[in-house]
């Protein structure tokens, strides 16, 4: 077959490249892109198609946007159950904080998740993943942590690959064995973290489950100490770190994560100036969360300003979790982002792309619409893209193209 059949030329629409310094990206009015099935060959202006691709058959956008299928770098999508009870709970004035040291929290989604079988977490997870694509996600970092024992953990990293398979959509996992202090290991939990140093990571490294590795440091979680122990583990066993870091309270976990060269910190509202630096001179990407901001009603935002002026990249994610923000839609995250953060909405934009795709350690093969990425496109049926920030709760029409 000639090669060039295996060519499609998309044309007549607006192009969002993502490319670009840190406060916008390229915007290309009346554009082609030039794509094989994996990869994007040409973009640029019509009338500068090159010869060779002229006379291909065209597929007319209709004047869309066409961005890169939006990259989802933090979520926790597989669990069992749900915890409405414990949100009327908050409702009636109890904090997340005190629910979890009562035993709630995200232990009562260990349990539920321990009790399902992996097709159980396949069956409850899939239509929040099927929820995520119609919003224009189409690679999504997973997370696993509500097992906490290997055989758990196991069942969930294995789920997510399936899940990815099964949808044909691209999943990073996370292990997250460092969540939250199980049951069975109360007043425990150096001897916890000694199970996930010596038993549970290098099982899981074997086996290929994991792309990273993430570790909550709170102090409803994890010391820093005990961060930094499984950090070292994870480095030596080669998987890049990740951190949930300054949600509640300043643990000066970010500093370290970054100083161990993480790819990511997220949460942030309780970052200072010494891991904000720390973060730019690491090249690790801000993964900013206003989904569980919004849910847990926090008062405090995370230091925007401070993440300018060193020039972190900053990334917006779903966070999409039972207990803390049950979402499954970047559109809505792109809304409170700069309504709630206060992030311009090509700085929003950025998050969900080309940063989210950093975040992941996947900067340069998605996130972006240029010669050699991959070519996943959602056309949107918007009159700018700032259009996608505008609107909230409900969703832009767009294609997959
Ligand atoms: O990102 N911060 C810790 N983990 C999740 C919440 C998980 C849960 O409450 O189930 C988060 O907010
Ligand atoms: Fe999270």
């Amino acid at each position: 077959m000639d090669l060039d059949q295996k060519l499609q030329v998309l044309t007549n629409c607006h192009l969002a490249t993502m490319r670009g310094g840190a406060a916008g990206f390229g915007k290309v009015k009346n554009a082609t892109i030039v794509r094989d099935n994996a990869n994007i060959i040409w973009v640029g202006c019509a009338k500068e198609l090159p010869q060779q691709y002229q006379n291909l058959s065209q597929t007319d956008l209709e004047q869309r946007w066409v961005l890169p299928a939006f990259v989802d770098c933090h979520t926790h999508l597989i669990y069992a159950g749900n915890r409405i009870a414990e949100f009327e709970q908050r409702l009636n004035g109890a904090s997340y904080e005190q629910i979890a040291k009562a035993g709630g929290g995200i232990i009562s989604t260990v349990k539920a998740t321990r009790s399902a079988t992996e097709s159980e977490l396949i069956t409850q997870s899939l239509p929040r993943l099927q929820q995520m694509q119609q919003f224009g996600t189409g690679t999504i970092e997973i997370k696993s942590g509500y097992g906490l024992t290997i055989e758990d953990e196991i069942k969930m990293l294995r789920a997510a690959r399936d899940l990815g398979r099964i949808e044909g959509v691209r999943v990073s996992t996370s292990l997250l064995g460092a969540h939250a202090l199980p049951p069975e290991f109360i007043g425990q939990s150096d001897a916890y973290i000694d199970m996930v140093v010596e038993e549970m990571l290098p099982k899981i490294a074997v086996l290929g489950l994991a792309d990273a590795v993430d570790v909550f440091c709170e102090n409803i979680a994890f010391s820093l100490e005990q961060t930094k122990r499984v950090f070292e583990k994870s480095v030596t066993l080669g998987l890049p770190i990740r951190l949930h870091g300054e949600q509640l309270s300043n643990s000066h976990g970010c500093q370290m994560a970054a100083e161990m060269g993480a790819l990511s910190c997220d949460h942030l509202e309780y970052l200072d100036e010494a891991g904000a630096k720390a973060m730019a001179d690491a090249g690790t990407v801000a993964v900013l969360l206003p989904g569980a901001f919004y849910f847990l009603k926090e008062t405090k935002t995370p230091p925007v300003n401070l993440l300018r002026k060193h020039g972190v990249a900053m990334a917006i994610a779903t966070d999409c979790n039972p207990g803390s923000s049950p979402t499954t839609s970047l559109p809505l995250m792109l809304s409170m982002a700069v309504t709630f953060f206060g992030l311009t909405p090509d700085e929003a934009l950025a998050g969900v792309t080309r940063n989210a795709a950093k975040a992941l350690g996947l900067g340069q093969q998605i996130g972006q619409i240029a010669p050699g990425f991959t070519a996943d496109l959602v056309a949107w049926d918007i009159n700018s893209p700032a259009e996608l920030c505008y609107g909230f709760g409900a969703c832009p029409l767009n294609e997959r193209v």
